[in-house]
């Protein structure tokens, strides 16, 4: 090939929203605001966690899930923080279950969306390098990935009783086998929307989208996780996270 020819078209790339269900109220975390709007370092959960996804170059439009009567509130509060240029955003009220709040989240895509993240507001810490890495699998053809990370702990499968009293234990899966998911994950938009018009929300819902893929027979994908990428559910999870960012804001400093 001669130095002057023209370089093939590339395919223009496929735009990639973030979904953000915030709509829980938190209820392991004890009584009083809704999760994701208590303060991190003095910043909002839902704040931290629209900026981990903002981080990304990738993410042009962030899709938050606010609490169903808050929709206001949260637009208020997002226009008072900056996001880089690049990231619009829009607000949208939730559901009763995370599951109906992520397919309402979803419904307020634009047509031109064809990669999808779905990012728990109750994850505000996770690294850009995770988002960036499960974007890239999905662009690179899976569709459907899921950032997880080996277990500590052995898990033992049970038949559940009465809170407190003791349970039989039914097996215990071989814990190497095992991964602990999180989030974003990142899904082929029409992959997800299909697992989200299909499968009906049961009792509480699923609490995982990449389940509701996989019961569509859907190949779904691990990357690896990363420790900071973990979920703020019971007080002791606050601790940790006002560290984190106590030990970023140090190294930031050097
Ligand atoms: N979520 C949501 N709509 C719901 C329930 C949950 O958008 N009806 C969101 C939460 O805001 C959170 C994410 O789903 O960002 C993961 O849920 P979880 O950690 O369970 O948060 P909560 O449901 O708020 O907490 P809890 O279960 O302790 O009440
Ligand atoms: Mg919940």
């Amino acid at each position: 090939m001669s130095p002057m020819s023209p370089t093939p078209a590339e395919p223009s790339p496929s735009r990639t929203a973030a979904v953000i269900p915030a709509a829980g109220r938190g209820v392991r975390l004890g009584p009083g605001t809704p999760k994701a709007l208590r303060a991190l370092g003095g910043t909002p959960m839902l704040i931290h966690a629209v900026r981990a996804m903002a981080a990304s170059r990738a993410v042009t439009l962030v899709v938050v899930v606010a609490p169903p009567d808050g929709a206001p509130e949260v637009k208020n509060l997002i226009d008072g923080h900056a996001l880089p240029e690049h990231t619009d955003y829009v607000v949208v009220p939730g559901g009763a279950t995370r599951q109906e709040s992520v397919k309402l989240g979803l419904d307020a895509l634009p047509d031109d969306v064809s990669v999808v993240l779905v990012h728990d507001a109750a994850r505000p810490l996770v690294p850009v390098d995770t988002v960036d890495a499960v974007i890239e699998a999905v662009r690179d053809g899976a569709p459907a990935v899921v950032p997880a990370l080996p277990l500590a702990d052995t898990v033992k499968e049970v038949e559940p009783g009465e809170p407190g009293a003791p349970e039989p234990v039914l097996s215990t899966p071989v814990r190497a086998r095992l991964r602990a998911v999180q989030t974003p994950q990142g899904f082929d938009r029409h992959t997800l929307v299909k697992a989200h018009t299909s499968v009906a929300v049961d009792g509480e819902g699923a609490t995982d989208d990449a389940g509701m893929v996989e019961q569509l027979g859907s190949q779904v994908v691990v990357v690896p996780g990363h420790e900071e990428a973990f979920k703020v559910t019971r007080p002791l999870d606050l601790v940790l996270a006002e560290a984190v960012l106590a030990r970023r804001r140090a190294n930031d400093g050097f």
